[in-house]
């Protein structure tokens, strides 16, 4: 098969060429299910079986279930393995399965946009809570039986098998396809493993002092003209986590606008539980339309009801969202503080002048969204100070930052109104009812992350949950060193909130 040039600047360029050449096959061919999904007959047969897990079951953990069918029916898990031309796959094994989901997501945000890049189907695994399980998996004999939440009880966007696109038919060999399907279409014996350390060495790449956008062009061209359907990365990460600083900054020109991103979309289970709380989260008691049930579908409540919650939907009018990071970050701040840390990946956007730093100058179309807020450091402060007051303000500095971010959104009109706060919190209870003390005599309406009324499943995806509705909520302060305020940030930005309305602490 004859490979388009691969131009980073221009990556949209080989998906039209593909497209064109796609449309001419299908037409002559009669086989153009195989491409687009509108025309695809119904799924008749079963991609894999997935079984009940009796030891889940009696830990009385969620099962998922109907979940796993969305996944299993998915339109792209039913393309024959192997007919005419067959669909190129990208898989990611090693992940950083050590820290939480964030960190895990966050890589597997860009993964996609890597395998998009490369012209290959991204593979997505179920994500396996080891550090912070959200409820209790040890059995009586001592061994952990983990839970396994499938990437669509997260997100159904690009990065869970979701479009590519939002107008119109994309491509169905280059939507996501889920590691139960790999197994399926990729045997053992045809994938070729790519070894990420010997890799970048043979890409004259560094992964300790290199920065994201070059690791991304690098990587892309190579995986763009290896011939292989199924090509494993094993070893290590592409991006790994110390990467998530200021270095994956100068990814962003060909992330941040890329399909992966813009098209980025909840899952229907967070939507289901947005529409559900909403009362919390608004002063209007009738959710949008976009957290509507579709109509049909009113009783009984059917989670698959949900359309996909999509970041481009208008905010919540009069909502401020905060993420007030406590517990295990009372310790995390000081460490974080003492080794003079960076903000987290997006978080760093703010920073002054990034576009001018030597280490970008290779990209000749700079494009950096410019958010008000940055690491600074205060005259007179210390950088630890600076650094530990930005992490873990205290409820009186929380309240004093709401009211200055009130004002100034009223001044310059990107929220002019805001009357409600949510606060995304693992804080101690009664440290929260204090703060919302504070927080309620200086006049606003308050509920927290301990109101939410969660079925067993939402609860085990909590966290997406609360970033839902900081992606969704009018106005946002983050905590700058936390990577899920970070992914709040970069879902905001994709759908087109605009930058003022993300602040710091
Ligand atoms: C503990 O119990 C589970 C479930 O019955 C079983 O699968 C596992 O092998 C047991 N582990 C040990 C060390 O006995
Ligand atoms: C909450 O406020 C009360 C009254 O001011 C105080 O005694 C208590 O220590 C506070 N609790 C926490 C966890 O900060």
């Amino acid at each position: 098969m004859e490979r388009p040039p691969f131009i980073f600047w221009n990556h949209f360029l080989p998906l039209r060429r593909m497209r064109l050449r796609y449309l001419g096959v299908g037409a002559l061919l009669v086989v153009s299910c195989f491409f687009f999904v509108a025309s695809c007959p119904p799924v008749s047969r079963p991609a894999w079986v997935d079984e009940v897990d009796e030891v889940a079951v009696a830990l009385r953990h969620p099962t998922f279930s109907v979940i796993k069918d969305y996944e299993r029916n998915l339109p792209q898990h039913s393309l024959p393995p192997s007919k005419g031309h067959r669909p190129r796959y990208l898989f990611f094994p090693h992940a950083s399965w050590g820290s939480g989901w964030n960190n895990v997501f966050q890589e597997q945000l860009m993964n996609t946009h890597l395998a998009y890049l490369s012209q290959r189907a991204y593979v997505f695994p179920d994500y396996i809570p080891r550090d912070h399980p959200p409820f209790p998996d040890t059995l009586d004999n001592g061994t952990r039986h983990m839970l396994h939440v499938p990437m669509n009880a997260f997100v159904s966007g690009p990065t869970g098998g979701g479009p590519f696109s939002a107008d119109g038919p994309d491509s169905l060999v280059r939507r996501s396809v889920s590691e139960k399907w790999w197994n399926v279409v990729c045997p053992p014996h045809e994938v070729v493993v790519v070894n990420v350390g010997q890799t970048m060495r043979e890409l004259g790449l560094d992964d300790a002092i290199d920065d994201g956008g070059r690791i991304l062009t690098r990587w892309a061209s190579k995986l763009l003209r290896m011939e292989a359907s199924c090509v494993s990365i094993e070893g290590s990460s592409v991006f790994n986590y110390i990467l998530f600083a200021y270095r994956i900054l100068s990814a962003w020109p060909s992330y941040g606008p890329s399909p992966t991103l813009k098209y980025f979309a909840w899952s229907s289970l967070v939507t289901g539980a947005l529409s559900r709380n909403f009362h919390l989260l608004s002063t209007t008691p009738r959710p949008p339309k976009y957290l509507l049930p579709s109509a049909a579908d009113v009783a009984p409540y059917k989670l698959t009801s949900f359309k996909p919650l999509h970041a481009s939907e208008p905010p919540i009018p009069g909502l401020l969202a905060i993420h007030v990071r406590r517990g295990d970050y009372e310790g995390h701040c000081q460490g974080l503080s003492f080794g003079l840390a960076e903000y987290n990946a997006w978080n760093n956007l703010g920073t002054p002048k990034i576009s001018q730093r030597p280490e970008f100058v290779d990209f000749s179309r700079p494009m950096w969204p410019q958010l008000p807020d940055y690491l600074e450091v205060p005259e007179g402060d210390s950088p630890q100070d600076a650094r530990f007051k930005h992490c873990l303000p205290t409820a009186e500095e929380i309240v004093a930052r709401v009211g200055k971010v009130r004002e100034e959104a009223m001044m310059s009109g990107t929220a002019p109104n805001l009357r409600r706060i949510y606060v995304a919190t693992n804080g101690q209870r009664e440290w929260m009812e204090n703060l919302t003390a504070l927080l309620k005599a200086d006049g606003w309406i308050v509920s927290t992350s301990f109101d939410m009324e969660l079925t067993l499943e939402e609860r085990a995806v909590g966290q997406a949950v609360d970033m839902a509705i900081m992606t969704a909520a009018e106005a946002f302060i983050g905590v700058g060193f936390s990577s899920m305020s970070s992914n709040v940030v970069q879902i905001r930005l994709a759908g087109g909130r605009d930058p003022r309305t993300i602040r710091f602490w």
